[in-house]
């Protein structure tokens, strides 16, 4: 059966993996903060992303540019002017909407307002007399636009001289340090630059959970070739987006893609597509991969008034390179994982139901857990065999409660494989190692664990 969003909540909650953002002062509404098991699970997520995108792929290779970049960027990117969505306030009970989505939300999807102008809006709004989705109460402010860039200074002096921006998206640093890396790095076209990093919005409607927040983290790859070719390069990357996403065990049921239709395409880009996954409320934007022609770069060589041409060392051509950009939010991603592997299973040999997180082991938050059967017995030679264990992989240690319910709780949290100290491992040296999907035991001697583990773990 899916998982409602309910239920991913309270269990992201419960096992530690997500907490409510500043709990201790009553929340700052929409925002999470990632627990012992939600930081792991993100770290491994991004690292599998940067293996999969930088460290091991032919073409690219990564940076980590600033947070706040100098505001120029933002004015010459577009956002300034165009990085805003249409606000309008409910005056009876004073909650904030985006136009176009209450417009999506009253037509049940089948009216897509993105990119109308005001009037239009407005007056399908009159028509239909499209009420407040919070009271119920038909009485609004008028649509105006509201730029999602946070704003703060730089320096001592708040004047508009020292205004600078929290990057809405970690591209633009790419875009700023094209020249820097391409010296560098000794890269020739095709290449991309890859970055993970926070990004910020000032969304007027945050919601579901982590999906759509104010802070969030980006993975992006800005990919750079030659005119002429980017659509043959989408197409690459496109495919190469889905399958990473297979091979996290993602399945392939709960994705779709989106092409954007050519009217609804931004000016600069000539090929969009979403790939759409099935989170509890429906097909939503997982993953956004666009072909953005040479519109950054052009927009900053004409701001910077610095030549950003790149010169075939082959035909001796020079030109601006189109880019395919491939962009998606590791909370989105984190919440569709959680999604897919969280599982209730009926355990055939007892007919008990067992929670299970069926992850990848690659991002299981642990990989291997170490209990002493009975604490008063077995903790001393457990502890010993964790710290071992430790040398090698990510581990836990746990001797709460009896064994039975410790195992359901690694399942629950999608440990691979749990080592358990025992009576016999006292004679013989010997500590049994259960799996996670199939619950079958094997005794291992203490000697060969790591490597034991290694090789099951394949990492
Ligand atoms: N540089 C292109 C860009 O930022 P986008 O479609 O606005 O494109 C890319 O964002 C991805 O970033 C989205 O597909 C989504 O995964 C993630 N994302 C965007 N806004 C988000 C938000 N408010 N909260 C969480 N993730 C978000």
């Amino acid at each position: 059966m899916a998982n409602t969003l309910e239920q991913l909540l309270n269990y992201s909650k419960q096992y530690g993996f997500v907490f409510q953002g500043s709990e201790l002062y009553g929340g700052l509404a929409n925002s999470w903060d990632y627990g012992p098991l939600g930081v792991e699970l993100k770290n491994n997520l991004k690292a599998a992303w940067w293996k999969a995108f930088v460290t091991h792929n032919p073409y690219n290779t990564g940076i980590d540019s600033g947070i706040i970049l100098h505001s120029e960027t933002w004015i010459a990117s577009g956002h300034v002017k165009g990085f805003q969505d249409p606000l309008m306030d409910c005056k009876e009970c004073k909650t904030r909407h985006r136009a176009d989505k209450l417009i999506e939300l009253h037509s049940k999807g089948k009216v897509d307002a993105d990119g109308w102008s005001h009037e239009k809006m407005r007056e399908y709004i009159e028509i239909n007399k499209v009420k407040c989705p919070v009271c119920g109460n038909f009485n609004y402010t008028d649509i105006r636009n509201f730029n999602l860039m946070f704003k703060t200074h730089q320096g001592v002096l708040e004047d508009d001289k020292n205004l600078v921006y929290l990057r809405p998206e970690t591209a633009q640093g790419i875009f700023l340090d094209f020249k820097n890396v391409l010296r560098t790095s000794r890269k020739k076209i095709p290449f991309g630059i890859g970055q993970i990093g926070k990004s910020f919005r000032n969304e007027i409607t945050p919601g579901n959970f982590i999906f759509r927040t104010r802070e969030f983290e980006q993975m992006e790859l800005e990919f750079f070739c030659k005119p002429g070719t980017e659509l043959k390069w989408f197409d690459y990357w496109r495919s190469f987006a889905i399958d990473f996403l297979k091979t996290l065990g993602l399945s392939a049921d709960n994705l779709k893609l989106y092409d954007h239709p050519q009217e609804k395409l931004s000016f600069y880009s000539n090929a969009t597509t979403d790939i759409l996954y099935r989170y509890p409320w429906g097909f939503d934007e997982l993953w956004g991969i666009a072909s953005r022609t040479d519109y950054d770069l052009k927009q900053h060589q004409e701001h910077s008034k610095e030549n950003l041409e790149y010169l075939d060392p082959e035909t001796s051509e020079k030109y601006l390179p189109f880019v395919i950009e491939p962009s998606l939010g590791v909370e989105r991603l984190l919440l569709a994982i959680l999604n897919d592997a969280l599982v209730e299973e009926v355990v055939e040999q007892t007919n008990e139901s067992r929670t299970l997180l069926k992850i990848d082991k690659r991002l299981a938050p642990y990989k291997v857990a170490v209990l002493p059967l009975v604490k008063k017995y077995h903790q001393e030679k457990t502890e010993s065999v964790f710290e071992n264990v430790l040398k090698r992989h990510v581990a836990v240690y746990d001797d709460t409660g009896n064994i039975g319910r410790r195992y359901r709780r690694q399942d629950a949290i999608g440990t691979p494989y749990c080592v358990t100290i025992d009576n016999q491992t006292t004679e013989d040296d010997t500590v049994t190692v259960r799996d996670r999907d199939t619950m079958e035991q094997v005794r291992v001697p203490i000697g060969e664990l790591n490597q034991y583990l290694q090789s099951k773990l394949d990492l």
